[in-house]
């Protein structure tokens, strides 16, 4: 392909592009296809000589698109939205032609500046504190990372650095590998695996603790569980709340949490990967109420502002700690120039040593929607929760199960005998129309449906066409199981 050819396609693509997502809504949601249906489209080997664009080109109908769980159809409601909009797609196609390896300021500059500046705009967005800013002046500071996964195994392998280097006097016999051998660190039992993952790839203990009648993990519980611990010989070193649990959105009190963690020399890890969004409308900022005790902070713009897989933005109190924690120096890596403003070197803020450009969409995103347009955004689709909480209070037959907070609904059939099964079956019979989708999660033990607003696109015409499947289904569901049971009766 040369640049001509690159250029047409390049337009075709684009008019594919915006053919595909216009009309997304004419799609099964879901696929029917059976495991492995992609191996026999295709040949076993790369092609010796070069195809044509064109064979390429229809293979995305062909090949691709049967196998697709359409995400960003308005009909999609499981797991949480994940980013997309026409200026994230083309900030994107911009960072692939600069394809530069972002890893020192001298790498590319652009792409370590515009990160510095972007992740200031975005704690300003979201009312975090100013020490987690730049322009503080301070040692705290931003860096995009791939997922809220990495950002929650990064803090967490900072926190172990500093609280090794913090036990030593203590321990003054002992090797790291033997008092890392006693860190302990704590989280909600509603907690993401992703915190539960990174304690185990930090060999570090994990503790999951137990959440009051609102799911939120709070400081009492926390206090015990630490002087538990303690009186075993442990070392508690971290902390991870959750503001926004993946199963039911549901909040950790970081006030309480963050004020034992001060006392205590705790590090505080603040994960609100899907909820954080919100945040950029101050009506939903009590929830935040705290974050200024917390020394890390995440979310992940890819979720719920519109950016596109893959941007989760980390904040640090001391960023310091994290350098400390990974820094290698490695002598063919260029040094900063002398002059101008001192620039993180984002190769010691992250796992791997190359990144992305990935502020461009950030920046491209807060320009063309402006703050007052991702705030309409958020709040529409809160609104859209909030209507499907009502269609589903109005119907008898089901429940809420805890109240609407953000864009996620959970409910379930309100059965005599309180049973799972038929929850379960409920969700599976919904699948498989594949005209919705939609997923699960446990509160208190009890099977629970999870509605979420994920696309964009999605309106009130599609909540309510949603409902209407949904109780369609319900409706066949308790009819087979009445006549199940009046045959088991007779
Ligand atoms: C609260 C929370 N934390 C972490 C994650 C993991 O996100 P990622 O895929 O960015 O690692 C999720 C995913 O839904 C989540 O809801």
């Amino acid at each position: 392909m040369d640049t001509e050819e690159f250029r047409r396609r390049g337009k075709e693509m684009i008019d594919y592009v915006a053919d595909y997502l216009e009309n997304i809504r004419d799609r099964p949601v879901y696929p029917e296809i059976e495991q492995g249906y992609l191996r026999k489209l295709i040949p076993a080997a790369a092609p010796q000589q070069p195809e044509s664009w064109n064979a390429v080109f229809q293979d995305i109908e062909r090949v691709i698109m049967p196998g697709v769980t359409h995400w960003h159809s308005p009909r999609f409601h499981a797991y949480f939205p994940c980013g997309n909009s026409w200026p994230g797609i083309l900030a994107d196609i911009l960072s692939d032609a600069i394809g530069c390896i972002g890893f020192s300021w001298a790498a590319s500059p652009a792409c370590t500046e515009l990160e510095t500046v972007m992740m200031d705009w975005l704690a300003q967005l979201l009312g975090l504190p100013e020490h987690f800013m730049f322009s503080s002046k301070g040692p705290g500071g931003g860096v995009i990372q791939g997922t809220a996964s990495e950002a929650c195994y990064v803090a967490l392998l900072a926190a172990k650095s500093r609280a090794i280097r913090n036990a030593k006097p203590q321990y003054p016999d002992l090797s790291d590998e033997e008092i890392a051998s006693k860190l302990i660190c704590y989280e909600s039992e509603q907690a993401h695996t992703a915190a539960e993952r990174a304690a185990m790839l930090a060999f570090v203990k994990c503790r999951p603790l137990s959440t009051d009648q609102d799911l939120s993990l709070r400081g009492e519980v926390l206090e015990i569980a630490i002087n538990e611990d303690k009186g075993k010989g442990l070392i508690p070193f971290y902390v991870l709340a959750t503001l926004g649990t993946t199963g039911c959105c549901a909040f950790d009190n970081l006030k309480e949490l963050g004020a034992i963690c001060q006392a205590q020399d705790i590090w505080l890890h603040v994960d609100a990967a899907y909820a954080g969004s919100a945040f950029i409308c101050p009506e939903f900022r009590s929830y935040l109420e705290g974050v200024e005790l917390a020394d890390s902070f995440n979310f992940n713009p890819h979720k719920w502002m519109l950016v596109n897989f893959d941007c989760s933005a980390l904040w640090l109190r001391d960023s310091s700690l994290l350098v400390r924690a990974f820094m290698i120096d490695l002598p063919i890596l260029i040094k900063q120039p002398e002059h101008g403003e001192a620039m993180p070197d984002y190769r010691h803020w992250q796992i791997a040593l190359g990144r992305r450009f990935r502020s461009l969409k950030l920046w491209f995103i807060m320009r063309l929607y402006g703050v007052e347009g991702l705030q309409k955004y958020i709040r529409e689709q809160v609104n859209l929760a909030h209507e499907f909480e009502r269609m589903v209070n109005k119907d008898g037959r089901f429940e809420i199960v805890i109240p609407v907070r953000l864009g996620l609904a959970c409910f379930r059939l309100r059965l005599e005998d309180d049973s799972d099964k038929l929850n379960e079956k409920l969700l599976d019979e919904i699948n498989k129309t594949r005209l919705i989708h939609l997923t699960h999660t446990k509160v208190h033990g009890r099977y629970v449906i999870r509605f979420a607003i994920c696309s964009r696109f999605t309106n009130l015409k599609d909540i309510e066409y949603s409902w209407h499947i949904i109780q369609k289904v319900a409706e066949s569901v308790l009819q087979a199981e009445a006549q199940t049971s009046n045959s088991t009766n007779n």
